[in-house]
C-alpha cells in the first residue's frame, strides 16, 4: 500500500494490463450479452450473478447501459448490513432515518474547479482519451461521473468564477449553495476523493450516517493531528466530501459560511480568505459553533468518509469515500479497478449461468470420447 517506487512501476504495469483486460472484456461481454440474452435464465441461488436483461432490452445509451451492467451487483438499500472488502461489518443504526426510495436526479454529484485544463489527459480536452494518459483529476471526476450513471443520479462539473480576494478552494461553498436551488441533495467531492464501492447506493450511506430529512449538511472529520485542530483544539472537519440537503436553513448556513471572511459576523474569520485551510478553517473555527445540533450538521466518521488505509491515522481508512491527498493520481487506479471488478464478476457470473453450455467434464472418459460431443 505504501508507495515504493519499484512497486509503483509494477502497479502501473498492472494497471495497463488491467485496462487492456477491461477493454477486451467489455467487447466480449457485450458480444456474449447480445448473443445470449434470449436464452438466459437467472441463477436462483446466486442472485448477484444473475443476468437481468430481458430479450432485446440492451440499452443503447451509455447511462442506461452502465446502470444495467451494475444492476445485478447493487447493494440493496433495504439491507441493514454491509461487510467491506477489509471485513468491517457496518450496520445501519436502529434509530436512523431510512432512505429506501431511489433519489434519482434529485441527487446531484458535484465537481467544481476554477481551472480550465485542456492539456493531455484532461477531461475537457476533446482529443480521444486513452486510459493510460488520464490525469489524476480526470480519474477522480470520471469516478464520480460513473457513480452517478450507475445509480441514475445527476452530475455536473462546474467551472466556477474565481474570487478576486480569496483562495480558489473557497468556490465550493457558493457552488453547493447554488446547486441546492435545483437539487434536493448535493454531494460534493474533491477531485482526489473517490467512491470505494461503486455498487453502493448513496441512499444506503445516508441511512448509515443517519442523515435525516431535517439534516442541513453532513461532513467528514479530519484525522486528529495538531495541524488539523481549530483554535479551541477541536479536530477540523474536511470539506473534501460534503453532503448538503436543500432547505431554507441550509441556504442560510451556506450564506453565513460564504460571508465568513468578510468579518461581519466573525471578525477573526478574515484571515481564512487566504490562509490555509481556507473555507475548511472558516467552517471549523466559526460556522460550526453556530450549528452545534448534530441533526443540523452531521459528522461522518473519518473512517468512513475521509483518509486512506495508507495514512498514519488508522481511524481514517477511507472505507466508503477515500481521499488521496498524497497520491493525486491514485483515483485513476480506483476508476480502473472499479470497472474491471464489475466486468470480472459479470463474466464469471455469465459463465456460471451458462455452465451447461461451456463446461464439459470429460475426466472420467477414455480416448476417443465415446458418446460425448464437445
Ligand atoms: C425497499 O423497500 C421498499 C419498501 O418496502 C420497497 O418499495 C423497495 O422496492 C425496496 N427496494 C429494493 C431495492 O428492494
Ligand atoms: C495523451 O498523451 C499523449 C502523449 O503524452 C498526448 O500526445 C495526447 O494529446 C494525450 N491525449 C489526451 C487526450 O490528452
Ligand atoms: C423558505 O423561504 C421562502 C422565501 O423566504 C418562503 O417563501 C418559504 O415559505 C420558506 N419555506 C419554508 C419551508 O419555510
Amino acid at each position: 500500500m505504501i508507495s515504493l517506487p519499484a512497486q509503483s512501476i509494477q502497479n502501473q504495469r498492472k494497471w495497463v494490463l488491467s485496462a487492456v483486460g477491461a477493454f477486451l472484456t467489455f467487447g466480449l461481454v457485450f458480444y456474449a450479452h447480445n448473443l445470449y440474452t434470449t436464452m438466459e435464465k437467472p441463477l436462483p441461488h446466486h442472485s448477484i450473478y444473475a443476468e437481468t436483461s430481458q430479450p432485446g432490452a440492451i440499452p443503447k445509451d451509455l447511462p442506461g447501459l452502465i446502470s444495467e451492467l451494475w444492476k445485478p451487483m447493487l447493494h440493496n438499500v433495504n439491507d441493514t448490513t454491509f461487510v467491506t472488502d477489509e471485513g468491517y461489518k457496518y450496520d445501519i443504526p436502529k434509530k436512523a432515518h431510512r432512505w429506501t426510495k431511489p433519489l434519482g436526479k434529485k441527487l446531484l454529484i458535484l465537481d467544481v474547479d476554477t481551472r480550465l485544463d485542456l492539456g493531455p489527459g484532461a477531461l475537457l480536452n476533446e482529443d480521444p482519451l486513452r486510459q493510460d494518459n488520464v490525469t489524476g483529476r480526470t480519474g477522480g471526476w470520471l469516478d464520480h461521473y460513473l457513480y452517478a450513471m450507475i445509480h441514475g443520479y445527476d452530475y455536473r462539473l462546474v467551472r466556477a468564477p474565481e474570487y478576486p480576494d480569496r483562495h480558489g478552494t473557497w468556490v465550493k461553498v457558493p457552488m453547493i449553495k447554488e446547486a441546492l436551488k435545483t437539487h434536493d441533495f448535493v454531494v460534493f467531492l474533491d477531485a482526489d476523493a473517490v467512491f470505494m464501492y461503486p455498487h453502493m447506493p448513496f441512499e444506503w450511506l445516508m441511512s448509515l450516517w443517519n442523515i435525516s430529512p431535517s439534516t442541513l449538511m453532513a461532513i467528514s472529520e479530519d484525522p486528529d493531528s495538531k495541524r488539523n485542530r481549530d483554535a479551541n483544539g477541536w479536530v477540523m472537519w474536511n470539506t473534501g466530501f460534503i453532503v448538503a440537503q436543500q432547505s431554507n436553513r441550509t441556504q442560510e448556513l451556506f450564506d453565513i459560511w460564504e460571508k465568513c471572511p468578510t468579518g461581519e459576523r466573525y471578525p477573526d474569520c478574515r484571515r481564512w480568505a487566504k490562509d490555509w485551510a481556507h473555507e475548511q478553517a472558516a467552517f471549523s473555527n466559526h460556522v460550526r459553533y453556530d450549528y452545534k445540533d448534530s441533526d443540523d450538521v452531521r459528522v461522518i466518521p473519518c473512517m468512513d468518509g475521509n483518509g486512506a488505509p495508507y495514512i498514519g491515522d488508522k481511524k481514517c481508512g477511507g472505507v466508503f469515500v477515500r481521499h488521496h491527498w498524497f497520491h493525486k493520481d491514485w483515483p485513476i487506479r480506483n476508476l480502473r479497478e472499479g470497472i474491471l471488478d464489475m466486468f470480472v464478476k459479470r463474466l464469471h457470473g455469465h459463465f456460471h449461468s451458462k455452465k451447461q453450455d461451456y463446461f464439459i467434464d470429460a475426466n472420467k472418459k477414455k480416448y476417443p470420447l465415446e458418446g460425448m460431443q464437445i
